[in-house]
């Protein structure tokens, strides 16, 4: 298959389609109680089965069908990604696609040490980890008492060490709970290469009790900055770029602030996001996502090919023309008809689905 004459595709707000993030895992090692909370997801909580997950091979069908309409970006997540048995098979796959430019991977990093070093072999180019205390006890009261603490930031050392082309670290800070956490995780990072991002709070799912007043901004978090390191603002990396980005005036390094509660950022969204069991939701907050899976599992060639949770090494299954068109077509048709832009339209769009219950994917289900 090749995707060798890519037809750019854009959507009703005319923004293309450029990051595809994949969520490889529904299930977590974690319970953060601002994504999974532990009382929520409990041992009777039902995943999904390990036949209703894509396989590596419907990945990467799905994967091909987004860099033909102009996807250059593919980040990895989950639940945790980590916990994919044999991820860097799927790495190397996804590496090998026409137009895919950069992988990237989001991750809590409780695995990461032992696995970085086959899947950066396999083409990873970037990683991403959580790390929203540095106090080992908040820490692991933040995972849903599974976290350590010392492992993820050895793994972080870990990453910085080895090849890849950069490593960030996720943090949200929410008030009452962290907001002390802001300057020595800062604190840490000063003068390494790990590029620190403050997350705002999001109202993601239906199961995090959100509430506006435990959002603390980028602005509050800024001032508290400033006041200790003075902060120079950096020119965006990339039109549609997510995160502002600051640099120490001393030459400590570089920062970022997501702000999707106070300065949304939707105007130059081009990302979509696939779901482990095949569906592709258009914004973080989508109600509803579009099943792929139907027109995968329909060709006889696709069939069987579901994952059984432990992808085989075998070799890849192609796909007939007629099931790639077909799925390059749906991929556009998706996309054409997108009119996402839910931050900017947060309070609106929150009274009117107000009283409806489930009704906004989970982020364990897309991974952020
Ligand atoms: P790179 O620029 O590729 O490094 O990635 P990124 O800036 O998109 O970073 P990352 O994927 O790590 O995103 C960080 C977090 O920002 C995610 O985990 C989400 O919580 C949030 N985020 C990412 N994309 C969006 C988006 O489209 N909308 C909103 N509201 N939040 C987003
Ligand atoms: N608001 C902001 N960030 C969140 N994350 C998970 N849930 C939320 C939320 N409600 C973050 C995680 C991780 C990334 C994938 O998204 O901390 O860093
Ligand atoms: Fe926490 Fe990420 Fe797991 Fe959600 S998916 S519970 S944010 S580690
Ligand atoms: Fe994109 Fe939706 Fe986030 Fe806006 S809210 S930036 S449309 S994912």
């Amino acid at each position: 298959m090749s995707a060798t004459t890519p037809q750019a595709v854009t959507d009703r707000l005319g923004r293309p389609v450029r990051d595809l993030r994949i969520s490889v895992m529904d299930t977590c090692n974690y319970r953060c109680p601002y994504c999974m909370p532990a009382e929520k997801f409990d041992d009777n909580y039902q995943f999904l089965r390990p036949h209703q997950r894509l396989s590596f091979d419907e990945i990467v069908a799905i994967a091909e069908a987004f860099a033909y309409h102009g996807v250059n970006k593919l980040r990895l997540t989950g639940g945790e990604p980590l916990l994919r048995k044999n991820l860097p098979q799927l790495v190397q796959r996804l590496n090998a696609i026409d137009g895919i430019e950069d992988i990237a991977l989001t991750t809590n990093g409780l695995l990461l040490s032992r696995q970085l070093p086959d899947l950066v072999a396999a083409g990873l180019k970037r990683v991403t980890i959580s790390l929203d205390s540095l106090d080992a006890e908040q820490y692991r009261r933040l995972s849903g008492n599974r976290g350590d603490l010392h492992t993820v930031l050895r793994a972080i050392d870990t990453a910085v060490a080895s090849p890849l082309q950069s490593v960030k670290v996720n943090c949200v800070i929410q008030r009452g709970v962290n907001e002390q956490q802001v300057l020595p995780i800062l604190e840490r990072f000063r003068h390494t290469p790990v590029v620190v991002r403050f997350i705002e709070f999001m109202d993601v799912g239906n199961k995090n009790d959100w509430h506006r007043e435990q959002v603390i901004t980028a602005a509050e978090i800024l001032e508290v900055i400033q006041a200790h390191w003075p902060l120079l603002p950096l020119k965006p990396n990339y039109r549609g770029e997510v995160a502002s980005r600051y640099a120490y005036a001393d030459g400590g390094g570089e920062i970022g602030f997501i702000t999707s509660i106070s300065q949304p950022f939707c105007g130059d969204c081009s990302r979509a996001r696939l779901s482990a069991d095949g569906k592709v939701y258009t914004c973080l907050f989508s109600s509803r996502g579009h099943d792929l899976r139907p027109l995968l599992r329909a060709g006889a060639d696709a069939k069987g090919s579901h994952s059984t949770g432990a992808d085989s090494l075998k070799e890849p299954r192609p796909l007939s023309d007629s099931t790639v068109a077909a799925l390059r077509q749906a991929v556009a048709d998706i996309w054409a008809r997108r009119t996402d832009r839910y931050s900017e339209k947060r309070s609106e769009l929150r009274q009117s689905r107000r009283n409806k219950t489930s009704n906004k994917i989970e982020m364990y289900v897309i991974g952020g």
